[in-house]
């Protein structure tokens, strides 16, 4: 038995995406932990395309067969209708909304000079619309409440992530959309924070779309897939349910206070994000100009130690 401070009973959750991988990890450990969940999924394919509300259903009973309390729902969190219609899932089915995990994700991985309008608008319609689309529903249902937790999941991928420019994009605004919401709702009580995971056992594991394989060969040919020191080789592999237990502590009143704050998770590493900042910066009373800017001594100050062009 948890101690209290880690109890979610009583609790209303939506999980979008709920249907596979991390999402229906997440969705299984908050119905464990005793939340009322809402388990959405459109049921479609890696890209986004197809649906099957047979999805939903299946962790539904799962979270039931478990002694848990949990409804389905296969509405489009791409569609703000549909956003409206998850949350309104839960206001009827519950009577509130205290959790909302913002999961589902699709992925179209092309290089940038392959990448199609329609490939970008898909993903950023599923990840980065979504999150707008479901936390615009909840927010004046949470502010009411003056109380609630919102985690949107973001990715690695917005470090900078070989062929991946429309998830990338998506990505890495929700980091910058969770830090403002934050700012929006911290006065009501509510928190909203992000997750980097990573978890090798779902569809769009490893190659992001392409599956572990295709990842791994894009890293061997290409590189490290993201910038900085972060190779996507993890210590041990990566599985959803450790995901999915940072995103329930991230609900509990023990993480009360933490908001705007990002959070990586996967093969055995937990740790906090830095927030981006200057890393250095020099002043010039008159500004800058062409010429005042292309001075060796600035020059190698600004960038002297950058080496990488690629
Ligand atoms: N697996 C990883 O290593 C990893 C790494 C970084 C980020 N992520 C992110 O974690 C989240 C979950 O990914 P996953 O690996 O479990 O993938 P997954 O494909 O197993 O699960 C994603 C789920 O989202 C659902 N979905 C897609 N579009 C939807 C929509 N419009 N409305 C409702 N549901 C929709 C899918 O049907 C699917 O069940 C995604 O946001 C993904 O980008 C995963």
């Amino acid at each position: 038995m948890s101690p209290d401070r880690l109890s979610l009973a009583g609790k209303v959750a939506i999980v979008t995406g709920a249907g596979n991988g991390i999402g229906r990890a997440e969705a299984l450990l908050l119905g464990r932990e005793g939340a009322k969940v809402v388990v959405n999924d459109l049921g479609g394919d890696t890209k986004g395309e197809g649906a099957d509300r047979g999805v939903a259903q299946k962790v539904v009973q799962e979270i039931q067969a478990a002694g848990g309390t949990a409804v389905a729902n296969g509405d489009s969190v791409a569609s703000y209708e549909g956003a409206a219609r998850i949350v309104e899932t839960a206001i009827k089915s519950f009577g509130r909304l205290d959790i909302l995990v913002n999961n589902a994700g699709n992925a179209r991985p092309r290089v940038i000079y392959n990448l199609s309008e329609e490939d970008w608008d898909a993903v950023i319609a599923v990840h980065l619309k979504g999150c707008f689309n479901m936390v615009r529903h909840a927010a004046p249902i949470m502010r009411e409440q003056r109380s609630g937790v919102i985690i949107n999941t973001g990715s690695e991928s917005g470090l900078g992530h070989f062929g991946q420019a429309n998830y990338s994009a998506a990505k890495e605004g929700i980091i910058g959309f969770t830090r403002t919401v934050a700012r929006d709702l911290g006065r009501f009580n509510i928190r909203c924070n992000a997750i980097r995971p990573r978890a090798l056992d779902t569809r769009l594991a490893g190659g992001e779309g392409g599956g572990v394989e295709a990842g791994i060969k894009l890293a061997q040919t290409f590189g490290n897939h993201v910038l900085g020191n972060r190779s996507m080789h993890t210590p041990r592999p990566a599985k959803a349910e450790e995901v999915a237990a940072l995103v329930a502590w991230l609900c509990t009143d023990s993480m009360a206070g933490i908001n705007g704050r990002t959070f990586q998770i996967g093969g055995g590493e937990v740790g906090l994000w830095s927030e981006p900042e200057l890393v250095k910066s020099s002043f010039r009373e008159q500004g800058w100009d062409l010429d005042a800017l292309d001075q060796d001594v600035l020059r190698s100050f600004l960038v002297g130690d950058i080496i990488e062009n690629k």
